[in-house]
């Protein structure tokens, strides 16, 4: 019989080594960032319900949080304070001895090689829960600025390394920019959620944090899922305003967002993979139905081959675990 001369897709995928030889993508620990929660008190050690394996703690058991991380071989960390008091004006974000500059300064003086991001935002110290300050009702942009800008100098001061802004009000990433250079801070690179959709999938993280908006939603501010040029918008507007990298959030309903996104600037790009990605999994894991490390380091993948350079993520620890375990 003639040789048939189709092309043999399969000669590639005949060996473990053979398909190491051609693999495309690959998952590093350095590219992965865990997010902790950092609660007010004393030896609080609090798992969140909706998210199994996620614990908001308190300072004093900050320090073995961090070298449990650098034992594994995580880099970076980005904090959320929770904070005890909350107001209109969300002051306590802004407070140079509120829990996340405290949690800061902390980690940088027991683990001064973690990179330390701090998460800029409103949301879990004003009482109403939004993003920014309300006047008449309404979610009012530039004294928001005014007030984010306050924050991430303060978060800079307690010795971040990386300031990332999730509040979606216009203008963030340049008002930040020159508030960081004003005091200082010319140094401090600004990991912007520029592509942040008004998503579902915050409600395990609203619990987490304590900031689930009281009235309302966050759809004047946070991105329609419908859209797609409007992703593209944001992510120039935030380019040219100076950010050094570029978070796509939510991660998995997002990944054609984040492809065109890597093609379409030249920073690094971050996928967050967010709470409601992590507490499906764990729900179905749980239940027996799937296989966890399986899945994780699948959709893990999925993000990288997507175009993301690093994750922010939830299963950070087990993922180094599992990238440990296979050498
Ligand atoms: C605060 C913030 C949110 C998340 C990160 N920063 C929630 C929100 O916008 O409501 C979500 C993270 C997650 O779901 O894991 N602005
Ligand atoms: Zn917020």
């Amino acid at each position: 019989m003639k040789e048939l001369s189709f092309r043999r897709h399969r000669r590639l995928r005949q060996s473990a080594g053979m398909r190491a030889l051609v693999r495309e993508t690959v998952l590093r620990k350095e590219d992965l960032i865990y997010p902790i929660f950092v609660v007010e008190g004393t030896d609080v050690k609090n798992e969140v319900p909706s998210m199994p394996g996620v614990y908001q703690v308190s300072l004093d058991h900050l320090t073995e949080e961090m070298t449990k991380l650098e034992e594994r071989g995580i880099l970076s960390v980005i904090v959320f304070g929770v904070p005890n008091e909350k107001d209109d004006q969300g002051s306590e974000a802004y407070n140079d001895e509120g829990i996340v500059q405290r949690a800061i300064r902390q980690i940088k003086k027991d683990h001064p090689s973690l990179t330390v991001i701090a998460d800029t935002c409103l949301c879990q110290y004003t009482d109403h829960g939004h993003c920014g300050i309300i006047e008449d009702g309404e979610i009012v942009n530039d004294p928001s600025l005014t007030l984010l800008t306050k924050t991430a100098v303060s978060q800079a001061k307690a010795g971040a390394d990386i300031i990332a802004p999730s509040n979606m009000m216009d203008g963030f990433t340049a008002a930040i920019r020159q508030g960081l250079d004003e005091a200082g801070f010319t140094n401090v690179p600004i990991m912007s959620y520029a592509v942040k959709y008004a998503s579902a999938f915050y409600g395990p993280f609203r619990d987490a944090a304590h900031s689930a908006p009281s009235f309302g939603d966050r759809k004047t501010y946070q991105m329609d899922p419908a859209n797609r040029l409007e992703a593209l918008r944001e992510a120039n507007a935030d380019v040219e305003e100076g950010a050094d990298f570029l978070i796509v959030k939510p991660a998995l309903s997002y990944l054609d967002i984040m492809r065109e996104v890597k093609n379409e600037t030249n920073l690094p790009v971050v996928a967050y993979n967010v709470s409601g990605e992590y507490s499906m999994i764990k729900a179905a894991v749980q239940n027996g139905w799937l296989d966890e490390k399986e899945v994780v380091m699948e959709k893990l993948l999925s993000m990288k081959r997507a175009g993301a350079d690093l994750i922010i993520t939830y299963f950070a620890l087990d993922v180094a675990k599992w990238l440990d375990e296979e050498g």
